[in-house]
């Protein structure tokens, strides 16, 4: 089976590479490589992906896929069965100071993705959308089947649109797609850009972190490897085009999950554990509820437990040592 891979250089990405190859497929990769995290962190792990098991059946392509003509000019002749779209300009805060990234990559991009998946007659295409699409809302814990009409940035907002747009796409072309809410990931080969690797790093270079609402709030982190056996599997059960009602409402072969721990972890109780797999202590700087921000996110999952018998197993306590672990090594080498 040959899978498509969209940032493939990205943390989940290069992840769900490695393990597509370990179980013998074939993958082709795809990433611009872009800096909003390191490009040397992200060259690292095509490294990590070429050279573990079956890295000689991974191809890599450097391209940009808000370009078509890119996207044809490189994959033109190479087979793709499925794919598995993860690449995306993601953050939050970004999105203020660069929106148009967002509407390159996650907008036109998504669409380039679909139309490949359409041309290629895909037998599934399993795309991320993200657990902010939830916006502030205080229905805990959050379901696919509640609204989400009211993003509070513009990451959100393309995300949101991506689902809209697969929605488009699975009725008039039925083609087979899963969405994937995630929410907040955390584990080797992780993101610079988030709360997990910056208190890592702060805390092991002896700077303070600041904790709002005095690390008070309560967030769903999951670890990688639970996250890629939810993308297999889920890869695994492309919905049918039976006419019923699927996660998320779709009468196409449309479904949307949320992806997560189905618990809520303080985020005081993250540090604690952080502290004591780096040996330091953190210095502190507490600081109020910004505005906008939500005291609790977390994730209703019994739609991917029940289709693809989706069960994250590692706790915060087991996945936080690993993660600093897999941290102290990376940067030392
Ligand atoms: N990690 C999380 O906690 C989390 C939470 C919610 C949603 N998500 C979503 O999951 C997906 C994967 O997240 P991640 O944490 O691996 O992010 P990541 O930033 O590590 O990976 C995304 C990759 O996509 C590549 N990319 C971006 N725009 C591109 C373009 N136009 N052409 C080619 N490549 C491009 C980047 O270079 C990057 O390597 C993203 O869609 C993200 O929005 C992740």
């Amino acid at each position: 089976m040959s899978i498509l891979v969209t940032g493939a250089a990205g943390f989940i990405g290069s992840h769900v590479s490695r393990r597509l190859l370990a179980r013998g497929e074939t993958v082709i990769g795809i990433d611009n490589l872009n800096d909003y995290n390191p490009v040397a962190l992200k060259r690292d792990r095509l490294a990590a992906i070429a050279g573990g098991a079956g890295g000689d059946r991974f191809a890599f392509h450097r391209l940009d896929f808000s370009d078509h003509a890119a996207i044809d000019a490189a994959l033109g002749g190479i087979d793709i069965d499925r794919i598995v779209h993860l690449g995306a300009q993601a953050g939050v805060r970004y999105s203020i100071t660069n929106p148009r990234a967002y509407a390159a990559s996650n907008l036109t991009g998504h669409l380039n993705i679909l139309e490949l998946a359409r041309e290629r007659q895909a037998a599934h295409l399993v795309y991320a959308s993200s657990s902010s699409v939830y916006g502030t809302s205080p229905d805990l814990p959050f379901s696919v089947e509640q609204r989400v009409d009211f993003p509070i940035s513009l990451y959100a907002a393309t995300k949101k649109a991506d689902e809209l747009m697969s929605e488009a796409y699975a009725h008039l072309y039925r083609l087979p797609q899963t969405g994937l809410r995630f929410f907040t990931v955390y584990g080797p080969w992780g993101r610079p850009d988030m709360a997990v690797w910056g208190f890592t790093a702060k805390i092991l270079a002896g700077e303070p972190i600041e904790l709002f609402n005095d690390g008070r709030m309560l967030r769903d982190f999951t670890y990688i490897d639970d996250i890629v056996d939810g993308i297999l599997a889920t890869l695994d059960h492309p919905p049918v085009d039976d006419g019923a009602a699927k996660p998320g409402g779709s009468v196409s072969p449309h479904a949307v999950y949320n992806i997560g721990n189905n618990r809520a972890e303080a985020l005081e109780k993250l540090v604690a554990l952080i502290e004591q797999a780096c040996g330091r202590s953190a210095i502190r700087i507490n600081r109020p509820m910004q505005a906008g921000d939500v005291p609790a996110t977390f994730a209703d999952i019994s739609a991917i437990q029940r289709d693809v018998g989706f069960a994250p197993s590692t706790p915060i306590e087991i996945g936080i040592p690993r993660w600093v672990d897999w941290y102290r090594r990376y940067i030392a080498h």
